[in-house]
């Protein structure tokens, strides 16, 4: 069973300053909710009640943002350096301690307004698989090199197991144009893998080369969501994900 959540919210968010100067980007509003509690909620959703989150800067928002009024077991921890999306899932390694975990990024907005979150539906296919899952979507070619992109068999029409796995490549050197986006499941032996991982690209101890490790010795499930996806760590994708929450949710009565 799953239960703890892991929030990394540590990044610089350079697109969102100065936004972001004092506050994690994480705790930017989408309509009249910040992202990171659009996140808690589909974890929240998935049965998963014990959250942690990795911050580096703007510790005191989120603590403020979560605290004794709301209705679930959460710890901060502080990323000091920030050295990648794979050093701050190990940082939160003491709150999760050895048993499978969720990793959701929560500035990748994920709705599904037709049925199960995006983390209820991963949880399910790790209550079958019992192995690391990553989302997936597909994007354009050109767009490639904004994401970690992988390739593999396809063993259901929405599932793949992952072979390769590369961080950020060009379009010409992508391997498929299949993205991870931010929601993993990942079981413990993550953390030895990551601590073995050397810096890859842009200096930083990235998730990809740790997880492309563990496909090599076990298996990495990717999964073709059901539902939408916003980037909101970019103008356009957070400008996208307002109207479409505030059509669809506010409009409608359904945003709390
Ligand atoms: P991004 O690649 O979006 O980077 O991080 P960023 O620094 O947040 O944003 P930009 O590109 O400067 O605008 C992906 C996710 O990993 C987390 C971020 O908070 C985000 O959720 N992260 C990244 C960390 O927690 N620590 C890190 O050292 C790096």
């Amino acid at each position: 069973m799953i239960k703890k959540c892991l929030f990394p919210a540590a990044g610089y968010g350079t697109r969102f300053l100065p936004a972001t100067k004092a506050m994690p980007k994480e705790m930017l509003p989408v309509v009249n909710k910040p992202l990171i509690q659009y996140a808690v909620e589909e974890a929240l959703e998935a049965g998963l009640s014990e959250i942690g989150i990795v911050t580096g800067r703007g510790k005191r928002s989120l603590e403020d943002h979560f605290d004794i009024s709301y209705e679930l077991e959460h710890q901060i921890t502080r990323q000091v350096e920030m050295k990648g999306l794979g050093h701050a899932i190990l940082t939160g390694r003491p709150l999760i301690g050895d048993e499978p975990f969720a990793v959701v990024l929560a500035d990748d907005l994920c709705l599904n307004l037709e049925g199960d979150s995006v983390l209820k539906q991963m949880v399910k296919l790790y209550n079958q698989f019992r192995c690391s899952i990553v989302a997936i979507q597909e994007v354009p070619p050109e767009e490639t090199n904004k994401y970690g992109v992988i390739a593999g068999e396809m063993i259901r029409d929405d599932i793949f197991r992952v072979n390769t796995m590369v961080e950020k490549p060009k379009p010409e050197e992508a391997p498929s144009n299949l993205a991870i986006i931010g929601r993993y499941i990942l079981t413990p032996d993550i953390f030895d893998l990551i601590e073995q991982t050397e810096p890859g690209k842009g200096g930083e101890i990235q998730i990809t080369d740790a997880l492309m490790k563990q496909a090599q010795d076990g298996c990495v499930l990717a999964y073709k969501f059901k539902g939408k996806r916003f980037d909101c760590g970019s103008a356009e994708g957070y400008i996208e994900a307002t109207n479409f929450c505030y059509e669809n949710l506010y409009k409608t009565g359904k945003a709390h």
